[in-house]
């Protein structure tokens, strides 16, 4: 069982991180200057750099997180000129490059999937509850419960009506301690009674046609919780 400490497993690497309770890092999966906050996993062969992910964030196997850029702009791209040292080229390495690097952050907000193999590029912010489908290159950032995938990833659909996404947020319920968490469990296994129960919202606002929401997609999302 997972608990406070985080679990990483023995294959894994991990550099000047931050995890959180009930996080579990699996094997051969690179954790480098990030932040992994409370409840979120990164399955096998997963690379993360500069990057900061929130609570509940269930992230597959092979995804990437922040690839590193080459300096595209120099007559070569050869890492050789931001490595010198490994090279004997000089005595420094190019110290402001990868300065650059470390600010593009990626940020991940709580309660997302990222799919199997996905890659995200460097800057990039996925909202709370949001889907990246397998085999994605996300490029550009994603809204909170949006559902994206692709290469070049794009909208697929929007998880829950406006209104409903507005709620999950104002609930923020991957805030609440553990003990209230446990105590609720059954709750989550009902989208309708939980928002109605922490939420005031009735069920009838979910078929509001509401900018960027397919009803007949959500209808069948719903059908399957
Ligand atoms: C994104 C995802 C959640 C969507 O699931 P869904 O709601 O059942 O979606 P559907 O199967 O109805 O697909 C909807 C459309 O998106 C396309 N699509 C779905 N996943 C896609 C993907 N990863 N890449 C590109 N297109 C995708 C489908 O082909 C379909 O296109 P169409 O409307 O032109 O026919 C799912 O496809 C996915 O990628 N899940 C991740 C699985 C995974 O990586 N698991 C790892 C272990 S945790």
């Amino acid at each position: 069982m997972l608990g406070e400490e985080p679990y990483i497993w023995p294959r894994a690497r991990v550099q000047e991180s931050y995890f959180g309770k009930y996080t579990e890092i699996a094997d051969n999966t690179s954790i480098i200057q990030s932040s992994i906050d409370d409840f979120s996993y990164v399955m096998e062969h997963c690379s993360v750099i500069y990057a900061s992910i929130g609570k509940f964030s269930n992230i597959a196997s092979m995804v990437r997180i922040n690839p590193g850029f080459h300096p595209i702009e120099r007559p070569t791209l050869h890492h050789f000129t931001y490595r010198a040292k490994m090279y004997g080229f000089g005595d420094q390495d190019d110290d402001q490059f990868f300065h650059w690097r470390e600010l593009r952050r990626v940020t991940i907000g709580h309660d997302t999937w990222i799919g199997h193999g996905s890659v995200i590029m460097p800057d990039v912010t996925i909202g709370n509850g949001a889907i990246v489908g397998s085999l994605s290159v996300v490029t550009k950032d994603v809204a909170p419960y949006e559902i994206v995938a692709g290469v070049p990833s794009k909208t697929l659909r929007y998880r829950f009506p406006t209104k409903i996404v507005e709620t999950l947020q104002q609930i923020a319920w991957w805030d609440w301690p553990y003990e209230v968490i446990r105590e609720r469990f059954d709750d989550f296994k009902d989208l309708r009674s939980f928002l109605w129960k922490y939420g005031s919202v009735s069920f009838p606002d979910f078929h509001s046609k509401d900018k960027g929401f397919i009803p007949e997609k959500s209808s069948r999302i719903l059908t399957k919780l």
